[in-house]
């Protein structure tokens, strides 16, 4: 694989939101997992919320089951999460901060906080040979504490530039830009891998892509909120077909 290919996870949740907008199988979220594949990701990734907002746990067994494409499983820090992912052993574990408020994930990770849970979770995962990511702010000393509980990876969080970028700040976009630049930086020199996700869409991936230190993108709801328009077209043409073949 040439050395600098940035790896896309897909994050199907929001399949899963459409889904439970209705109950029943549609759109069924483990041939999401599977298109997604064949569409050329290199990983997917499935956030199991403790409220079970989008991905349900029949999800999650359905696609670790399935086992075609590397999964990210995006949890919380808690016993709950923990018992689920060892009982999956899913390629990467993201552990991400939750709030059942929250629309979406809000914020990173405060790793020093909760240090030693964190890094007890960690020693669990490993043993299980599940590498573990912590999703977090460029922020130097969050960045330092990860490294130094034995995280694999982090994912930086790139939501305040990206919604910078939608607002028209560029002068806070370019300040976010910086410190997500410096994180990765940092984050490299300590030996961890960087990822990079949330808010990303068509008008703030190429600046984040261009971060030699960052090996991976997760991008998520502007996928499949796309998919809609790029996508529509087809459904509805097939629909068309199959009424007038009724008719013929
Ligand atoms: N990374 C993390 C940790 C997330 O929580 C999310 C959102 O679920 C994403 C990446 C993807 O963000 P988005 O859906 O905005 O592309």
């Amino acid at each position: 694989m040439n050395k600098d290919y940035l790896k896309l996870g897909v994050n199907i949740d929001h399949v899963a939101t459409l889904r439970n907008a209705r109950g029943g199988k549609y759109p069924d979220v483990l041939r999401a997992a599977k298109f997604v594949k064949e569409l050329g990701a290199d990983r997917v990734t499935i956030h199991l919320r403790e409220d079970r907002r989008h991905i349900m746990d029949q999800d999650v067994h359905n696609i670790c089951e399935w086992g075609g494409l590397a999964v990210n499983f995006e949890i919380a820090a808690t016993d709950e999460m923990l018992a689920i992912g060892l009982k999956y052993k899913p390629d990467t574990i993201l552990i991400v901060p939750e709030n059942r408020m929250e629309r979406t994930t809000e914020g990173g990770l405060n790793v020093i906080a909760k240090k030693d849970v964190i890094g007890a979770m960690i020693r669990e995962f490993k043993k299980a040979q599940s590498k573990v990511s912590l999703f977090i702010e460029a922020d130097e000393a969050q960045i330092k504490m990860a490294a130094s509980i034995g995280a694999h990876s982090i994912e930086i969080h790139t939501g305040e530039y990206c919604d910078a970028i939608t607002d028209g700040n560029q002068v806070k976009a370019d300040k976010c830009l910086e410190k997500i630049q410096n994180g990765a930086k940092l984050g490299k020199s300590l030996g961890l891998e960087i990822h990079a996700g949330h808010g990303i869409t068509y008008e703030s991936v190429t600046p984040i892509a261009s971060i030699p230190e960052i090996t991976e993108l997760n991008i998520g709801h502007f996928l499949v909120a796309e998919a809609l328009f790029v996508g529509l077209a087809q459904s509805i043409g097939e629909m068309r077909r199959l009424m007038d073949l009724a008719r013929a």
